[in-house]
């Protein structure tokens, strides 16, 4: 990676079967799910335009037609709006993806694991540094830079890739990659070790990999000959830990609020943070908080 180099390109892997979520995911993509009148992906896609990509690679498996429906042009609505006067209804529809950015598709036709989706995006992405954002965990930086901006002009600054960071409670790491970081420069450190969902017992830190990458793109011809790691999949965390071998890579402590809306909670609580943050929301959200707690007879703690 060299030093002037932007981040232009970002891959989102979008391919997963959404079990958690089921039966709903049955049909409706888990990064359809709306976060109030917004899916998930489109607060993905808006921090990587935040960050200044401008193309958007988006692994997708036949399954998730509406995940590319919803990036297209919605000619028949947008006329509909247009007649009928409706231009700040006509104005989100035309939001959802600037003009300078463009969407691009490609097929996973396997689920053979998150290092395999992004090896799927390498004739897309070619020889530069990349961003790959997991669209699970929402990042919520209300007043600053989002996430991946934050990463993108350390990334730019020092040419070294950067993965997002954050401290989980040590019974969680099961759940995560974890790095092993000697020391942090403020909010970012060399990674000397990282290694995917370790038992808590084996786990070199409790500092765990969050939803968002900036790697060199070597990482593309480690992830080809990578072996099936954790859960029998072609692990991306595996691949890193190869990179960490040619090339540093840094660990970086966002400003942000994650939600990990891979899981009820997570989802609910972002829900929760942003329509109380609505202003049109903010009272009716709070009294039907209340309303279900005295209802339901849910003591505060
Ligand atoms: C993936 C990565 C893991 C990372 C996590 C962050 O796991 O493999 O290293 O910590 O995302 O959300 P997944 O949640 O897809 O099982």
């Amino acid at each position: 990676m060299s030093n002037t180099q932007r981040i232009r390109k970002a891959v989102f892997p979008v391919a997963g079967l959404g079990t958690r979520f089921l039966p709903a995911t049955k049909t409706v993509p888990k990064e359809m799910m709306p976060i109030v009148d917004r899916p998930l992906i489109q607060y993905a896609v808006d921090e990587a335009i935040d960050a200044g990509c401008d193309t958007l690679i988006f692994v997708t498996n036949r399954y998730k037609h509406s995940v590319a429906d919803y990036f297209d042009k919605a000619y028949e609505l947008e006329q509909k709006l247009e007649k009928a006067g409706k231009t700040k209804q006509l104005e989100l529809v035309r939001e959802v993806l600037p003009p300078h950015v463009r969407a691009v598709f490609v097929t996973q036709a396997e689920a053979l694991g998150l290092g395999h989706a992004v090896l799927c995006a390498k004739p897309i992405v070619g020889d530069e540094p990349f961003a790959v954002i997991l669209p699970d965990d929402l990042i919520w930086n209300r007043n600053g830079p989002s996430a991946l901006k934050q990463m993108a002009d350390l990334a730019e600054s020092s040419g070294n890739s950067v993965i997002a960071v954050e401290d989980v409670p040590h019974e969680m790491t099961g759940s995560y990659g974890i790095v092993d970081v000697a020391s942090f420069d403020e909010r970012h450190g060399r990674i000397d070790a990282i290694v995917e969902k370790p038992k808590p017992e084996d786990a070199p830190s409790d500092l765990a990999v969050v939803g968002r990458y900036i790697l060199d793109s070597r990482i593309f011809d480690l992830l080809e000959n990578q072996k099936p790691g954790a859960g029998g999949e072609i692990q991306l965390t595996d691949a890193i830990a190869e990179l960490l071998k040619i090339k540093d890579v840094e660990a970086y402590r966002f400003f942000g609020t994650r939600f990990d809306c891979g899981s009820h909670l997570g989802l609910i609580e972002a829900i929760i943070r942003f329509a109380l943050d609505n202003e049109s929301l903010t009272e009716g959200a709070r009294d039907a908080m209340v309303r279900a707690l005295d209802e339901l007879g849910v003591q505060e703690r």
